[in-house]
């Protein structure tokens, strides 16, 4: 990525050098899908695409953001003292969020700054540019005004403002994924105690390639909310015999034992989904640590066989690439990422394999969907971060 075109970028916007440049990453998942509002594992890693940011002081109280991506919506302007969620704000809104939650919780905030963003994150994708930017407001504001505030503190306000501003009712994963971010590892997260440990991602001969369908997906317009609540459902009626806080609690034994309990057949499959990827990311994430590289990309595939048949989330778009995917030489698993109904997909693919994979698969996708894919070899960088300005080449 060239930065000095961001820093020259945020110059001609607002007539003076900008003072610092910050960068966050995007996310994938490795494996544990739709588990994170069901108290379940997750195993994602940040990825070096991600979202930039040029910044500068202003002696006022207002805040001026200008995004490169959405030149169209030109500077946006906000006040320190409006800091409200207002429509006409548009994508700036997931910034104001985190400007306000970190206000509200009693941080001090005196002055006014210039903000020049500019990201390389496939938009809509599902590589969650939305975190990425939460959590580079929320590293910005911790950095520049002093504020001391705990990396898993900006995280949990990056949900906060997810859910209660943004209005969007996901879970924990995206935002831990990138403000936890570490090169080359990938975190397994125990969403219903929030304990987490790194585990190295080595993949031998092999890499990730990440396959974007091109189809947008609006987290808002999807039907994330439905399965969510879907799950609660099903919850509740095991909750009649159960002494269970989530799914996430369920071995896959006592789930079997006790489906007699969810008697509506949908609800039964999405409960099914989130009780089996749960225990499957647990057995995945010691293939990988075992080194059982054919094993763990089985239970890849196995993910995303069940958003598939049982969450429903997988759509003719990621199914004809991860099906595509499957059939290449080299490959050892293949499952979408995220919340799904379009966004990316990841396959685990032998380096020398690569070119061949992307023409293939590039070629079945658009013969059978009638547009292009794009393909993007993941690299697993560490969290949000500031980038020295003096070591920007010009
Ligand atoms: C989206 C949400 C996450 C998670 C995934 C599905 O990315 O933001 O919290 O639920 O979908 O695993």
């Amino acid at each position: 990525m060239d930065t000095s075109k961001i820093l020259t970028g945020y110059e001609n916007t607002f007539n003076k050098p900008a003072e610092k440049l910050f960068f966050s990453p995007g996310r994938i998942n490795l494996i544990g899908e739709h588990t994170d509002y069901n108290g379940g594992n997750v195993f994602p890693c940040a990825i070096s695409l991600g979202t930039y940011a040029a910044f500068g002081n202003r002696s006022d109280q207002t805040i001026q953001m200008y995004s490169e991506n959405i030149p169209d919506k030109g500077i946006i302007n906000v006040s320190l003292d409006k800091l409200e969620y207002d429509k006409a704000d548009d994508w700036a809104n997931y910034l104001k969020g985190m400007i306000y939650l970190i206000v509200k919780a009693g941080y001090k905030i005196d002055h006014g700054f210039n903000l020049y963003i500019h990201g390389n994150l496939p938009d809509g994708a599902g590589l969650s540019s939305s975190a990425s930017i939460e959590l580079l407001m929320g590293n910005i504001l911790n950095d520049v005004f002093n504020l001391g505030i705990d990396q898993l503190d900006i995280v949990k306000m990056g949900q906060q403002n997810e859910n209660n501003y943004i209005g969007v009712n996901s879970g924990i994963m995206d935002e831990f994924a990138i403000g936890m971010g570490k090169k080359d590892q990938a975190t397994l997260l125990d969403t219903n105690t929030m304990k987490y440990q790194y585990a190295p991602v080595e993949l031998g001969d092999h890499v990730i390639v990440i396959m974007n369908t091109n189809k947008q997906r609006a987290l808002t317009d999807s039907k994330y909310n439905e399965r969510r609540s879907e799950c609660e459902q099903a919850l509740a009626l095991l909750q009649k015999k159960l002494d269970i806080k989530s799914l996430g609690d369920l071995s896959i034994d006592e789930f079997d034992r006790n489906t007699y309990l969810i008697n509506d057949a949908t609800l039964l499959r999405r409960a099914r989904h989130a009780v089996f990827e749960n225990q499957r990311t647990l057995k995945a994430v010691k293939y990988l640590q075992d080194n059982n590289l054919v094993e763990f990309g089985k239970l890849v595939n196995a993910s995303h066989i069940s958003l598939h048949y049982d969450y429903e989330v997988t759509g003719v778009e990621l199914d004809s690439l991860v099906e595509a995917a499957w059939q290449q030489p080299g490959v050892l698993g293949a499952r979408m990422v995220g919340a799904g109904f379009g966004g990316c997909a990841i396959a685990f693919v032998e380096k020398d394999q690569v070119d061949n994979f992307k023409e293939n698969v590039g070629k079945i996708y658009k013969d059978k969907v009638g547009y292009a894919a794009d393909f993007y070899i993941a690299e697993i960088s560490d969290g949000p971060s500031e980038l020295k300005i003096s070591e920007v080449e010009k």
